[in-house]
């Protein structure tokens, strides 16, 4: 009865979402395939024997009416609200069903600490990530390789994001900021997210793909970009790739112009013989064996690229920030009064040694701006084996998340936790000490290896934005968050500037 149940919903649903009827036959059938997910775990529900005959309980669940869709509409609607009010009822650990998965949450600093420790193997992130990333990025790379040769690879492109590299970074973003805000003139409103977002493939292209990639970017090249970046939504995640949407179709043929123009470049600067000092060199000369084998380094290096163009995590923060100055006129103030005592009366053309190093309270307001508004709201592993944690016993097959977000604001680590408060970071102990009370890049083997490059991004962007203009919220709309983008950017994000006179 209850899988009858099901695949009644997924076909009205399905039937409501398509109207073509190849593709509804093709989405029945995942939809098929997908509740067989929901339905074959029902059975086992309860306690868990571990091996030698051990009986353990499993996390505490939230049962749903809804067969098949579980949760995912209240979730979907407001999943920060839906987890800490199930922090409040069942603790820091607990599992739920959305489309025929379960997930369970590890919430708070300790309960977090069993994904961050954990190995590979046990929680593992290929299983969860891979059929998002390996059509954006490319085969090779990442999750589509085993992990010891995605930590080779992340330690060798790490090499590549050093402090001589941001010293030449910072004036390559310098001027492309100027240079691109110059059509916002002298005062308007305009949309800061998209700007933004524009700006930093352009910043993120030329720091990291070197001059010649960066000098191809047109406005179909964005296009493509954004095509690719498309990739990275909820029907990705949650549907096979072989179905023939819209949006998976631009991605891959998104993927395959911009691997072309990789190709081309890269092969142009070899037959040239002319050396660079940047990433794409980096990559062009790696002979790691286990990293980029010779045979495939013509098939990751493109790969590799891509993967370090993680433009909408940077755009996203970039724009919260601006939302957050804008909101705060005292603190505005303050980074402006900032750039004056680094930067000198005159503000001297930014640099990487004297000025942006010294940049304190603009590197703790985009601190607070990933405390609050960090673009990774849930990282995920997939449960091999079965995992214990706060007196409950994982089961394989579960979806394990951590989420940055709720961790950041939770009231037992936390004071004062949903203001924006720059200056809690001139204390010790922010978070009552707890190790992973805040983790906007992540922690273990899968931390983040980009975030020193954001932090001379977004503060090189900033620096030259505060010193254009000044911000102001429209009649005081402050920008709801967009849950239904994977990365949870502003709703509605239009700002109000105006030339500074000096
Ligand atoms: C504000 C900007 C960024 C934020 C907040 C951010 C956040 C994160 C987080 C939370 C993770 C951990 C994912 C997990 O454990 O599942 C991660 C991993 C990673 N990030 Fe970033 N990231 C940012 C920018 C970048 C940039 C600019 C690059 C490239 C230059 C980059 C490259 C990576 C890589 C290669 C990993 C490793 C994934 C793994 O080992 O599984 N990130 N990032």
């Amino acid at each position: 009865r209850e899988m009858l149940g099901v695949l009644e919903i997924c076909g009205s649903l399905l039937g409501r979402v398509t109207a073509d009827s190849p593709l509804s036959i093709l989405l029945a059938a995942s939809a098929f395939v997908l509740s067989l997910g929901y339905l074959l775990p029902l059975g086992s529900r309860g306690l868990l024997t571990l091996p030698g005959g051990i009986l353990t309980k499993y996390p505490p669940y939230i049962s749903s009416t809804i067969p098949f869709l579980g949760h995912a509409v209240a979730f979907g609607k407001s999943p920060i609200e839906f987890l800490e009010n199930a922090y409040e009822k069942y603790g820091p650990v607990f599992s739920f069903t959305m489309v025929g998965k379960t997930f369970t949450y590890l919430l708070g600093s300790d309960a977090a600490a069993l994904m961050f420790n954990s190995k590979n193997e046990d929680l593992n992130a290929e299983d969860v990530y891979s059929r998002l990333t390996t059509p954006v990025f490319g085969k090779g790379v990442a999750y589509d390789v085993p992990n010891p040769v995605f930590l080779e690879q992340k330690k060798m492109l790490k090499t590549g994001l050093n402090i001589a590299q941001f010293k030449q970074h910072v004036p390559i973003i310098e001027k492309e900021t100027q240079e691109y805000f110059k059509s916002w003139g002298e005062s308007g409103e305009r949309n800061l997210f998209e700007a933004l977002s524009e700006l930093i493939i352009l910043t993120a292209s030329h720091c990291l793909h070197g001059k010649e990639i960066r000098s191809l970017l047109s406005e179909k090249v964005a296009q493509l970009y954004a095509d690719l970046d498309g990739g990275f939504t909820h029907a990705a995640w949650l549907l096979p790739g072989w179905l023939p949407l819209p949006s998976f179709r631009r991605r891959d043929r998104a993927h395959r112009e911009i691997k072309n123009i990789f190709y081309k470049v890269i092969q142009k600067r070899r037959q040239s013989g002319e050396r660079e000092d940047d990433m794409l060199q980096t990559l062009m000369d790696v002979t790691y064996k286990l990293a980029f084998p010779l045979r495939a380094a013509a098939v990751s290096t493109p790969a590799a690229l891509r993967m370090l163009n993680l433009d909408e995590t940077s755009a996203s923060t970039s724009a919260w920030l601006g939302f957050f100055l804008a909101r705060d006129k005292s603190i505005q103030e303050q980074c402006y009064a900032e750039q004056k005592a680094v930067g000198g009366e005159d503000l001297k053309p930014l640099n990487y040694e004297q000025q942006l190093k010294d940049l304190n309270m603009l590197d703790r307001c985009l601190k607070e701006t990933l405390r609050l508004r960090p673009p990774i709201m849930t990282m995920m592993r997939m449960a091999r084996t079965p995992q214990t944690v706060a007196g409950f016993t994982v089961p394989p097959g579960h979806q394990v998340c951590v989420s940055p977000t709720v961790n950041h604001r939770l009231k037992d680590s936390w004071i004062e936790s949903l203001e924006f408060k720059p200056d809690r970071y001139l204390q010790d102990n922010p978070a009552a000490g707890e190790k992973f009370a805040y983790v906007p890049f992540g922690a273990g083997r899968h931390r983040c290896i980009g975030e020193n490059f954001a932090y001379v991004q977004i503060k090189t962007i900033w620096s030259t934005l505060l010193r254009l203009y000044e911000f102001d919220l429209i009649n005081g709309y402050f920008p709801t968050v967009n849950y239904t983008t994977m990365i949870h950017t502003p709703d509605k994000p239009v700002i109000r500037y105006k030339k500074r006179s000096c």
